[in-house]
């Protein structure tokens, strides 16, 4: 954990208090250690190694990612590059590890600066290190005026994933301006085949995987809209040609923010190429006062030498053991039902109890009632802002429901979209200068929304005052907290001069401190993040929310392009798949009810669908299926996952494999798209299990053959493979491997 993580996790930990399972640092240590005399640092985890030094010209040179090397590896102080030609000066081509604009540097900087006198300049040098425990503390300065900068390197042994930052401070006399500011520059080592991989998307089509070649100039993925955004996702991964899902090296990285954030992915004119990861430096101008810093997020970047699959297994493990709440033994997560699509707006005591009595009947943990439930919310065009039960709903409150639920063996969970109003609302009525706008400017409505400005304090202090009591009059095991649009006019006219623009940080960590006090003072509720489906997913919000809602395209065909994205990037046992009606409300798709709940059933199942409509075969097909789902959910939801082959670019069949930690069960998902017995079904080979240990294959559902024996060992399995033969259009099958 870095020393801005390490600031964070203390302020959540100061303010989660009794919070159980929050763990500052992990029981493995990284070795962080140093050369004095070459002034070359290193940090070894499993697997991993990661050195920088400090050059003769006092910076900080970056100078190797990768595989593990040997302790007795001695590494040569580092050297800058020389002037290659004046176009080209030192300062551009030699690979920093936190590169100040200024010195003429024309590559992207990681930090840049604005004094009162005009000068951007700005020559980071080495001034002094400390080691301690997992981590590796570095001291700059500019070389002339008091701006000082800490960077913590803190790797994590067991995964070898490093999570980087910085800590900017003011100790000059005036003012200064953060015109831009990173968590970190890295550098890969020189070569001349690397490709990028990262995911965009848009509502309803998340986390689509993209990879493109690194050649000489920039590629820019980013959010400028507030919120971390489905256009992107601060996740990158870097591989070379010939790296493949399972073989081959992989560097890849996640930014830990919430707002708009950037990676910048370049190679310069000599090829060296670099990320840098950091708040997005679009509308960016953060100003500190004498004695005032800034903190950057915490870019996480880790390397495998086994493809994308194992990088991403490493990054779940990772976020499972470092990141989530309950860390580093997450809580499983609870089979939900949530109403929304069966009641839209039109949520009521009676019907909600006629649902949770169904929901309940099949085996549902958690009982959630979406959107509707307070305030003049007949549609999206009234009540958000107003969290009182509204009382031609609910005429006794929520109570009644929840002891219904409760009586019922679930959890009762509630949605909230806390950070918005709609103008339509008695508390923009109250407060019209709550939102974020800009003085006598148009406020641009989204879903007929504005966004409150939780920078504000008395918008933070409102808005935990309304949800504590919210939380402390009932029983509430779980909130979904929704955040449906983009940010527009990202104004605060009652910030002090020069100082609106702090609105970009100040509501993120607002919106942290929030979550965390909200935990803190009632320790047993969990959170889910959403925005308008996966719209702020990243790691950041992660450490504070215990599952996040991957989209809301629910079409369990589509999903398995969606899930396989989020899979390269973020722990299944996160991402929640609910089973819903066919038709699909957005794309029409008609699928049947066991090809529904295969594809959920890959990561946290939920179901979302009317039970008012099941026939009685429907409700004992969902029963069986769900008492299925606790068997393997272990296995699927801290397992390892294998994507085994792989639904991009319109494949016909698509199957991924999630295997127990202790290796004693694995999971096989198998879907085909469309085919039949004529088409080529190769034989899918599993991975990941225990040679010499026998497995006893048993099919958890699905309409495939499996020529195959019952019994037989891990090397059978993944050497001959299984023959899974679908046949018709959307079909699936999933088996259970119980190792002896
Ligand atoms: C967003 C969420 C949905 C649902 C609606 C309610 O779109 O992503 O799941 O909660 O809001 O208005």
């Amino acid at each position: 954990m870095t020393h801005v993580d390490q600031r964070r996790r203390t302020l959540c930990m100061q303010l989660l208090g009794g919070l159980a399972g929050i763990v500052i640092d992990g029981p493995v240590m990284a070795r962080p250690s140093v050369d004095e005399a070459a002034k070359v640092f290193r940090l070894d985890g499993e697997g991993v190694t990661y050195a920088f030094g400090v050059n003769s010209e006092g910076q900080l040179q970056s100078m190797y990612w990768g595989s593990a090397l040997s302790s007795q590896d001695r590494l040569p102080a580092p050297v800058p590059v020389p002037e290659n030609s004046s176009n080209e000066m030192p300062v551009t081509i030699t690979p920093f590890e936190f590169p100040g604009f200024g010195g003429g540097l024309t590559v992207e900087p990681a930090l840049k600066v604005t004094f009162p006198d005009g000068v951007r300049d700005l020559v980071l040098r080495y001034v002094s290190h400390q080691l301690d425990k997992d981590r590796i503390v570095v001291r700059m300065k500019d070389a002339s005026r008091a701006v000082h900068v800490t960077l913590t390197y803190a790797m994590d042994a067991s995964t070898g994933i490093l999570a980087r930052s910085a800590v900017v401070e003011n100790r000059t006399a005036s003012w200064i301006q953060l015109d831009q500011l990173a968590a970190a520059s890295i550098n890969l080592p020189y070569r001349d085949d690397y490709r990028l991989s990262y995911l965009t998307g848009r509502w309803g089509g998340e986390f689509a995987l993209q990879t493109r070649p690194i050649e000489p100039g920039s590629t820019v993925i980013e959010s400028r809209k507030g919120v971390t955004s489905h256009q992107a996702n601060p996740w990158i991964a870097i591989s070379q040609a010939g790296t493949e899902e399972e073989s081959g090296p992989v560097w890849f990285g996640a930014l830990g923010w919430s707002g708009s954030w950037r990676i910048h992915v370049d190679m310069d004119a000599l090829g060296g190429v670099r990320a840098t990861a950091g708040y997005n430096p679009f509308d960016f101008a953060y100003r500190l006062k004498p004695g005032e810093s800034l903190a950057s997020p915490v870019f996480h970047a880790g390397y495998s030498a086994d493809g994308f699959g194992g990088a991403s297994r490493l990054f779940h493990r990772y976020q499972r053991e470092r990141i989530l709440p309950g860390a580093p033994q997450p809580r499983l997560r609870p089979i939900l039902y949530n109403s929304w699509e069966a009641t839209t707006f039109a949520v009521d005591e009676a019907g909600q109890v006629a649902l949770a009595e169904k929901a309940a009947s099949i085996g549902v943990e958690r009982f959630v009632v979406d959107d509707g439930w307070f305030g003049a919310r007949n549609s999206d065009k009234a009540g958000l802002g107003d969290w009182v039960v509204n009382r031609q709903k609910f005429p006794n409150g929520l109570a009644p429901l929840i002891k219904r639920v409760n009586a019922l063996g679930m959890e009762f969970g509630l949605w909230v979209e806390p950070e918005m109003v709609n103008p339509d609302s008695d508390l923009y009525r109250t407060h019209p200068d709550w939102v974020i706008n800009f003085q006598g400017r148009p406020r641009s409505e989204a879903r007929n929304q504005l966004v409150l400005n939780l920078a504000r304090k008395d918008v933070y202090e409102h808005l935990l005052t309304v949800l504590d009591k919210l939380l402390a009059e009932h029983d509430i095991a779980f909130l979904k907290w929704d955040h449906n649009r983009a940010w527009s006019e990202p104004g605060w006219p009652e910030a002090a001069p020069g100082e609106q623009q702090k609105l970009y940080v100040a509501y993120v960590e607002n919106l942290y401190k929030l979550l965390a006090e909200l935990r803190r003072r009632h320790p047993k509720l969990e959170i889910e993040s959403c925005a308008s489906g996966g719209g702020r997913v990243d790691l950041g919000i992660m450490a504070l929310t215990d599952q996040v809602w991957t989209s809301d395209n629910t079409d369990p065909f589509d999903r398995l392009l969606i899930q396989d994205g989020f899979s390269h990037a973020y722990a299944p046992g996160i991402m929640m798949a609910w089973v819903t009606d066919a038709p699909n409300y957005l794309n029409k798709r008609v699928t049947s009810l066991e090809y529904r709940f295969l594809s959920s059933m890959q990561g946290s199942l939920g179901i979302g669908a009317n039970l008012n409509h099941w026939r009685e075969e429907d409700f004992a097909a969902a029963k069986r299926l769900v008492a299925e789902y606790k068997a393997i959910r272990s296995t699927v939801q801290r397992g390892n996952l294998y994507r085994l082959v792989s639904p991009q670019r319109g494949a016909a069949r698509s199957s991924t494999l999630s295997v127990a930690q202790d290796g004693k069960q694995a999971v096989l998902f198998a879907f085909l798209h469309s085919g039949g017995r004529r088409n080529p079904q190769p034989g899918i080979q599993l991975r990941g299990l225990d040679p010499k240990r026998n497995y006893s294959l048993r099919a958890i559902s699905g309409s495939a053959t499996a020529q195959t024996p019952q019994v037989a060992s891990g090397a059978y399995w993944m050497g001959r493979g299984i023959d899974v033969v679908l046949e018709g259009d959307f079909q699936a099958a999933a088996f259970v491997l119980d190792g002896a």
